[in-house]
C-alpha cells in the first residue's frame, strides 16, 4: 500500500507529551501512530530566519517532518487569517471576523511554502492527507508545483452555511485551493450540505447523480466522515487514572458532593460564559443543589496572542468570581474554574469521576471531549452527557441530554435532571452512546476516508 503522509499545522513531535493539543493531533497520532507514514507540519517554533530546510524525527512506524515559521508568518497565517477570520467565521460568529487583506496574501503565501517544504519529502505514489482550515488551499498549491499524488482533505471545524461563507472575501480562491483534492471530508452531512450549497450556488458547481461534484473545472469527491476516539484506550486510561495524585486531590477535595465536568481549550466556540450561567439559573432554580455539587472548569489557555481570546479569558474571569461571590459558603464555591492544561490522563480521571459531563459548545466541528466523556465512565454507574445539539457530536450521541447552549434555562434544567438521574436511565443512554463511540472510533474514521482516497483513479503526471 501507498504511503500516507499525513499534512496539519499542529504537529505532536515524538519528545512532546500529549497535553491538549485540540482533538486533532490527539486523532492524528493515534491513527498514524497505528498504520504509519508521515506527519508533515509546523514545528511550534518561530524562528527569525525563514526555514530553508524541515527538522526530522521518527518513532515506531512515524516519521516526522516539521519547519518553523517566521513572526511575521506566525502572525499573518495563524494568529490573523486562520485564527481571527476563519476561525470565527466557520463557527458561525460573523461579529468576531477580522479580516485583512495583507493577512491574507500571508495565508496564501504560507500555504505556498507549505507546499515547497513538503514537496522534497514526497515519493511518486504516496498519498498525501491535509487537515484543517489552517491549509485550505494547500492541495492547489501542490498541484501549481507538478504534484499529482492523491490528495484527501480532512475539515475538523464545521463548515458554515453558504450566507455565511459568502460574508469571506477571497472565498473562491481558497475553495478553487481545496477543490484541488480528489476527496474532501467533512465531520457531519450538514457540513456536507454546506459544501454543496456553496458549489451550486457561488461556484457555478453541478453535484452529479452519484455524489460527485464538479466544480472550478474539476471532478472531486466529499464525504461526511466523523472522527472518533480510541474508546478503549481511554476508558483504560480513565481506569488507571483513580490512584493518580490529581485524583485523588479532587476526589478529597469535592467530599460527598457530586462532580460537573467540563473541559475545554480556551475558547469563544466553547460556550463556557452560557454554561457558567446556566449554572447560575440552576443554583437559583434549584437551591437544593447549593453545596451538593461543584462545576469544575478546565480551560487551557489557547491562542494567547489573539484578541478575541485575552477578552474572553476576561470574561470569564469576571463572570466566575461574579457567581462564586453570589452563592459560595465558607466551606464551598459552585465553580472552580481552572485556566491551565492538564495531562490527558488526569483529564480521563476526573471525567470518570464526574456524575456529569458538560460539553455545551455554540459550535463545534465534532468535540471529542463528549466522546471521551462517555468512554471514561464506570459501566456500573455511569454519569450523564449533557450535550450540544451544535457539537458535531450530537448526530452520534441522541442517547445524551441534548440541548441548545444558547439556552441557559434549558441547559440549567438539563444540568439538574443530569443530577438527579435514576441509575437504570444513566445505564441504558450511556450503553447506546458506548455502543455507538466504540463502532465509529477513530480506526473507522482513518480507514474509511484513506480507503476512499485510494480507490480514487490515479492522475496522469503533469
Ligand atoms: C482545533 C482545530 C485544530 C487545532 C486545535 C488546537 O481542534 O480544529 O486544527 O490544531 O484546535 O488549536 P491550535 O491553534 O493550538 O493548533
Amino acid at each position: 500500500m501507498s504511503r500516507l503522509v499525513v499534512v496539519s499545522n499542529r504537529v505532536i513531535l515524538p519528545s512532546e507529551r500529549i497535553q491538549r493539543a485540540g482533538g486533532l493531533a490527539v486523532a492524528i497520532r493515534e491513527a498514524l501512530g497505528r498504520s504509519g507514514g508521515l506527519w508533515f507540519g509546523w514545528s511550534g517554533e518561530i524562528n527569525e530566519t525563514p526555514a530553508s530546510t524541515t527538522q526530522t524525527a521518527s518513532k515506531g512506524k512515524m516519521d516526522f517532518a516539521v519547519f518553523d515559521l517566521t513572526q511575521s508568518e506566525f502572525d499573518g497565517f495563524y494568529n490573523q487569517f486562520a485564527n481571527s477570520t476563519l476561525w470565527p467565521l466557520f463557527h458561525y460568529r460573523i461579529g468576531l471576523v477580522k479580516f485583512s487583506r495583507a493577512a491574507f496574501q500571508t495565508y496564501l503565501a504560507v500555504n505556498g511554502r507549505f507546499a515547497e517544504m513538503l514537496i522534497p519529502h514526497l515519493k511518486r505514489d504516496d498519498t498525501i492527507w491535509i487537515h484543517d482550515y489552517q491549509l485550505l488551499p494547500l492541495a492547489g498549491e501542490l498541484r501549481k508545483r507538478g504534484v499529482t499524488n492523491k490528495i484527501g482533505f480532512f475539515l475538523h471545524i464545521p463548515l458554515p452555511g453558504v450566507d455565511t461563507l459568502a460574508v469571506l472575501p477571497g472565498l473562491n480562491t481558497l475553495m478553487r485551493g481545496l477543490a484541488a483534492a480528489d476527496v474532501i471530508g467533512f465531520q457531519t452531512e450538514r457540513d456536507l450540505q454546506s459544501f454543496k450549497d456553496y458549489v451550486r450556488q457561488e461556484a457555478g458547481g453541478i453535484i452529479g447523480p452519484n455524489g460527485t461534484i464538479t466544480c472550478f473545472d474539476r471532478t472531486i469527491e466529499a464525504g461526511a466522515f466523523p472522527i472518533g476516539i480510541d474508546a478503549p484506550a481511554f476508558a483504560t486510561l480513565a481506569e488507571k487514572a483513580v490512584d493518580k495524585p490529581e485524583y485523588l486531590q479532587l476526589k478529597e477535595g469535592l467530599g460527598a458532593r457530586k462532580l460537573m465536568i467540563a473541559v475545554d481549550r480556551l475558547d469563544y466556540s466553547k460556550g463556557i460564559p452560557n454554561r457558567f450561567e446556566a449554572c447560575e439559573e440552576l443554583l437559583r432554580t434549584h437551591p437544593e443543589h447549593r453545596g451538593a455539587f461543584e462545576l469544575v472548569q478546565i480551560a487551557s489557555p489557547s491562542r494567547t496572542d489573539v484578541a478575541s481570546y485575552r477578552d474572553l479569558r476576561r470574561e470569564i474571569d469576571r463572570l466566575s468570581g461574579r457567581i462564586n461571590s453570589a452563592f459560595s459558603e465558607v466551606h464551598w464555591a459552585p465553580i472552580r474554574y481552572l485556566a491551565r492544561t492538564y495531562p490527558r490522563q488526569s483529564l480521563a480521571g476526573f471525567c470518570r469521576m464526574a456524575q456529569v459531563g458538560v460539553v455545551t459548545p455554540l459550535r463545534d466541528g465534532m468535540n471529542m471531549v463528549a466522546k471521551e466523556y462517555i468512554a471514561a465512565q464506570d459501566p456500573n454507574d455511569p454519569g450523564v452527557l449533557v450535550l450540544s445539539r451544535f457539537a458535531g457530536a450530537a448526530a452520534e450521541l441522541g442517547s445524551a441530554l441534548i440541548v441548545n447552549p444558547f439556552d441557559v434555562d434549558q441547559c440549567a434544567d438539563a444540568m439538574h435532571r443530569a443530577l438527579i438521574m435514576p441509575l437504570d436511565e444513566r445505564q441504558a443512554r450511556w450503553r447506546t452512546a458506548m455502543d455507538t463511540i466504540t463502532r465509529n472510533d477513530v480506526k473507522a474514521w482513518w480507514t474509511s476516508f484513506t480507503t476512499r482516497l485510494r480507490a480514487v483513479p490515479a492522475r496522469a503526471a503533469a
